[in-house]
C-alpha cells in the first residue's frame, strides 16, 4: 500500500483524450514493467471500460466506478501499485472529479492546442490543492503548428508543466478498435515518467 501510486487523468471539458490517455497511460505502464495497474473508470460513459473489454490489456484490471460514493469506494480498495483514474467531464458530475482529485497523488491533464481549451483547464486545475503536482498533455497535437507551439509556450509561461505533445495518428484515434499504438505507447511512457518523477 505504502508504494501505491494513484495518477488521475482529468479535464471538465469533453473530448480532449482523458479516456485516451488513461488506457495508453496503462499499457505504457505494464509494458515498461511499472504494472499491475488497476485503471478506475469513473466515467459514467465508461469509454476505458469499454475500450478495455473489448481489447483486454494484460495486467490491468478496470473498476467501473461511476458514482461519488463508488469511486471512492474504489480508490480506498485498489491494492495494485499504480492505480489509474479516468474521470468524467465536468458537464455531467463535478463531484465525481473532485473525490479523485482528492485522492490522487498526481494529476495528468489532457488537452487540445488551442486558446479556446484554456479556461476548462484553469478550471480543472482550480479544483485540486495548489500543491498537487500535475502536468499537461496536449493530445491530437500537430507538430510544427503555430497553434501547438503557442499552446506550449503559454502552458510553461503561466508556469504549468507540459509533461507531452502527443502526436495526432489514426492509429490512436482507432481505440479499441486496433492495437494500442507503439508511437502512442513510446509518448505515453515519457508522460507516466514525468508524473511518477513529480510525485
Ligand atoms: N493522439 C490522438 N490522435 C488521434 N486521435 C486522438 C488522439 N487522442 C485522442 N484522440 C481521439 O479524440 C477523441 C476524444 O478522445 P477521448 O480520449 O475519448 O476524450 P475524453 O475522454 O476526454 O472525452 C476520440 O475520438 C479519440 O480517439
Ligand atoms: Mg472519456
Amino acid at each position: 500500500m505504502a508504494q501505491r501510486v494513484v495518477v488521475a487523468v482529468s479535464n471538465l471539458k469533453g473530448g480532449v483524450g482523458k479516456s485516451t490517455s488513461a488506457v495508453y497511460l496503462s499499457g505504457a505502464a505494464v509494458r515498461s514493467g511499472r504494472g499491475p495497474v488497476t485503471l478506475i473508470d469513473a466515467d459514467p460513459q465508461a469509454s476505458s471500460a469499454e475500450w478495455l473489454e473489448s481489447a483486454p490489456i494484460e495486467h490491468v484490471e478496470v473498476v467501473e466506478a461511476p458514482t461519488t460514493r463508488l469511486v471512492t469506494r474504489a480508490l480506498e480498495q485498489a491494492r495494485r501499485r499504480l492505480v489509474i483514474v479516468d474521470t468524467p467531464p465536468g458537464a455531467g458530475d463535478e463531484k465525481i472529479v473532485r473525490a479523485v482529485l482528492e485522492a490522487a497523488d498526481v494529476v495528468v491533464v489532457p488537452t487540445r492546442a488551442g486558446g479556446t481549451e484554456t479556461s476548462r483547464v484553469l478550471a480543472t486545475l482550480a479544483l485540486m490543492p495548489a500543491s498537487m503536482p500535475r502536468g499537461i498533455v496536449v493530445c491530437s497535437a500537430r507538430l510544427g503548428t503555430r497553434d501547438l507551439d503557442e499552446t506550449v509556450a503559454a502552458w510553461e509561461a503561466s508556469g504549468e508543466e507540459v509533461w507531452g505533445l502527443i502526436p495526432e495518428r489514426v492509429s490512436i484515434a482507432a481505440g479499441a478498435a486496433g492495437p494500442l499504438s507503439s508511437v502512442g505507447i513510446a509518448h505515453y511512457e515519457n508522460v507516466l515518467l514525468s508524473a511518477l518523477a513529480a510525485t
